[in-house]
């Protein structure tokens, strides 16, 4: 019991987001490229020590409503783990924050697994995800839980809130240029200015989830049946639907365009808006020319990956 770790992925939504928060369906899929990883030892006392891509190393303490300490607890009450020693918990990501790829619920995940394993108990996937969905509600005030499920299970997921999670069966692989626009932006944030937005203008607004619902449809039979040239004309019309809902960015826009002058089949943003990520669907053959063209945009990184 001297030693332990345990990771998580980081994430992309490839269909859905915002709608989701309101009922709707969504797609989301792992990315390997980026990820956290969490060590736990015994220690005189409890600490906390996070170190993401910048090397930023912060020293967490115990206060109560500490993203960091809450899942700790919240895992050792799940585990029903009362006496112990001192712990030392040891984050690493490279997973930029607030960028869209699912950082918080990464955290979240690896340290619920981390502790686990260090106890030497094992959680299944859904209860992995419970746990760290409380941890979400602090980053994200009034999260889905789609992050925090499809970085729990590791696979595609077709995501309906309040519904059994269905993970996807991707018949044809395709692959995906990730950009980032260096821009960070909170997703509690533009999930409250969609919230507001709707609440003004209600009938608008679920139209507009509605729309988006039914392109997730489209984009999952797409998946299943392996018709993969279907997704970027899908991702377009999505992408006109979260400019609708202004949570595109002009670096975004900046992005999604160049990837498609680059020869991208579609592009949209994801995850919360506003900065962040973006992605385009590409085929393996584009993506040197498509990081190129992203790159020369303004881009901070750029991951090629196959879903
Ligand atoms: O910004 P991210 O990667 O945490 O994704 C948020 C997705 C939203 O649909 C905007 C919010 C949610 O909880 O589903």
């Amino acid at each position: 019991m001297s030693f332990t770790s345990a990771s998580a992925w980081g994430k992309v939504i490839l269909f859905g987001e915002h709608a989701v928060v309101y009922g709707r369906p969504a797609i989301a899929a792992p990315v390997s490229h980026v990820g956290v990883t969490v060590t736990v030892e015994a220690a005189s006392q409890d600490v906390i020590i996070a170190q993401d891509i910048h090397q930023v190393i912060l020293v967490w303490g115990a206060s109560p409503d500490e993203p960091l300490s809450l899942t700790v607890r919240n895992t050792l009450a799940a585990l029903d783990i009362s006496t112990r020693p001192g712990l030392r918990l040891t984050v690493c990501s490279t997973i930029p924050i607030a960028a869209g790829l699912g950082s918080g619920a990464a955290v979240a995940t690896a340290i619920v697994r981390a502790l686990a394993a260090y106890f030497g108990r094992s959680l299944n996937p859904a209860e992995v995800a419970a746990i760290a969905l409380e941890t979400e509600k602090l980053f994200h005030g009034t999260p889905s839980g789609i992050d925090t499920t499809v970085i729990a299970f590791e696979r595609p997921v077709y995501f309906r809130r309040g519904r059994p999670i269905e993970t996807l069966q991707v018949r044809a692989p395709f692959w995906l240029a990730i950009g980032d626009t260096g821009q960070p932006a909170l997703t509690k944030e533009s999930v409250a200015d969609v919230r507001r937005a709707w609440q003004h203008e209600a009938a608008k607004f679920d139209r507009i989830f509605d729309a988006v619902g039914e392109i997730v449809e489209q984009a999952r039979c797409a998946i299943e049946n392996g018709e993969t040239t279907r997704l970027g004309p899908l991702m377009d019309q999505n992408q006109r639907w979260l400019r609708e809902m202004d949570v595109s960015s002009p670096k975004l826009e900046r992005l999604i365009a160049a990837a498609r002058s680059a020869g991208a089949a579609g592009a949209k943003l994801c995850g919360g808006g506003r900065g962040g990520n973006m992605i385009a669907l590409i085929a393996p053959e584009q993506g040197e020319q498509v990081r190129h063209a992203l790159l020369s945009a303004g881009a901070r990184n750029v991951i090629i990956t196959r879903v």
